[in-house]
């Protein structure tokens, strides 16, 4: 019996990502039906003291190490800040971080490093906005520039940018880079997966970390440098020798799951253990009927001894779980 969130696959996981509204501002087409998802019922959303709680019960009991806030968009909360200083009243030294679309972020990036947040990832797939209002079904391109700059800015430099990878962006992928090392962001391009609401991801269809380079390379020199960690999603290139770089998360035709190190809480209060496993465990109901911190603690390294091996996107019989991205939070 060890105290830390171990699967039957020798992996331990100490980074938690915790989706804390299923609501979003945007409806990206790989993540969100258009119509978004059916709201969660104000009674069966975990609220900001009892996040608080299982955050902290998950460093001090069970080994977590890093914190990351998503949703949906976890701006959609009012009480983001409420959450973030909870958290950070308890657990002076554990990174915490959010991902995060970038909307509103303009008037919000001071208030929540003043909370405690310590670094932000921003979703951003094009700087040309027709483009960006077809991806997204919203025209607010302006507002995420605007975010990760006031981000920037409030001292969560270097902002991560995250571009999924899409044929109709994918001309527009040296721009966005550009931009990108311009700002002094760090872009990351990331392989789709099959995590749409809509169910129209094809393997044989997506774009993948190799026609992304092919692309690239028309304009810049890339060098590859690897990962920051062996369990880091993403792979990094030094961009024209240097200093910008430029990430790769190829979950897809490289797929690190062997090295996986995350554990997930859904805004509903379930413990999920891989983005693509339906399995779920009901901590929601254990907080609300008196549980003891131990006998959460024990629950949770229950659902994390589950944890399959992989992602299984390329078996024969894969079938993508119930939940999309947008219910997950990436
Ligand atoms: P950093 O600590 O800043 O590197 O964060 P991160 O990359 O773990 O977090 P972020 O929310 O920015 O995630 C970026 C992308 O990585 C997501 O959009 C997912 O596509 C992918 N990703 C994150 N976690 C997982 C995971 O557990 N499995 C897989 N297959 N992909 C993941
Ligand atoms: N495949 C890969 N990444 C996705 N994201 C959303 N949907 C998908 C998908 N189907 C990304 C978002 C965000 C992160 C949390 O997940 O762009 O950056
Ligand atoms: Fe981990 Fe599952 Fe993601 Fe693979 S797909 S990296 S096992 S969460």
């Amino acid at each position: 019996d060890t105290p830390f969130l171990v699967d039957r696959f020798g992996r331990t996981a100490r980074d938690l990502r915790v989706s804390i509204t299923e609501k979003c501002s945007l409806r990206c087409t790989y993540c969100m039906p258009e119509e978004g998802l059916p709201p969660i019922p104000a009674d069966e959303l975990l609220t900001a003291d009892e996040i608080v709680r299982l955050v902290v019960l998950s460093v001090r009991e069970l080994g977590v190490h890093e914190v990351r806030f998503t949703g949906g968009e976890p701006l959609m909360r009012r009480d983001l800040e409420k959450i973030i200083a909870g958290c950070r009243a308890e657990l002076p030294d554990t990174p915490l971080a959010m991902t995060s679309n970038g909307i509103g972020l303009e008037h919000r990036a001071r208030k929540l490093v003043e909370a405690g947040l310590n670094r932000v990832n921003v979703s951003l797939d094009t700087v040309d906005p027709a483009g960006f209002a077809t991806l997204t079904r919203r025209d607010r391109l302006d507002s995420v520039l605007a975010g990760i700059r006031a981000a920037q800015k409030a001292g969560l430099a270097p902002v991560k940018v995250n571009a999924v990878l899409m044929r109709q962006t994918l001309a527009g992928a040296a721009d966005l880079l550009q931009w990108c090392l311009d700002e002094g962001a760090e872009l990351r391009f990331i392989e789709e997966m099959p995590l749409d609401a809509d169910h129209e991801w094809a393997r044989n269809n997506m774009v993948t970390a190799a026609d992304l380079l092919a692309v690239l390379r028309t304009r810049f020199d890339l060098t590859e440098i690897g990962r920051d960690d062996p369990a880091a999603p993403a792979e990094n290139w030094l961009v024209n020798g240097g200093p910008g770089t430029v990430g790769i998360i190829a979950s897809v035709t490289r797929k690190f799951c062997g090295d996986c190190d995350r554990t997930r809480l859904t805004a509903d209060g379930r413990i999920r253990s891989c983005l693509f496993s339906d399995q779920e465990y009901d901590v929601r109901a254990a907080l609300r009927n008196g549980s003891s911190n131990e006998e959460i603690a024990t629950l949770w390294r229950g659902a994390m001894w589950q944890k399959w091996a992989g992602h299984g996107i390329d078996a024969a019989d894969f079938q993508p779980p119930e939940r999309s991205m947008g219910a997950i939070g990436g």
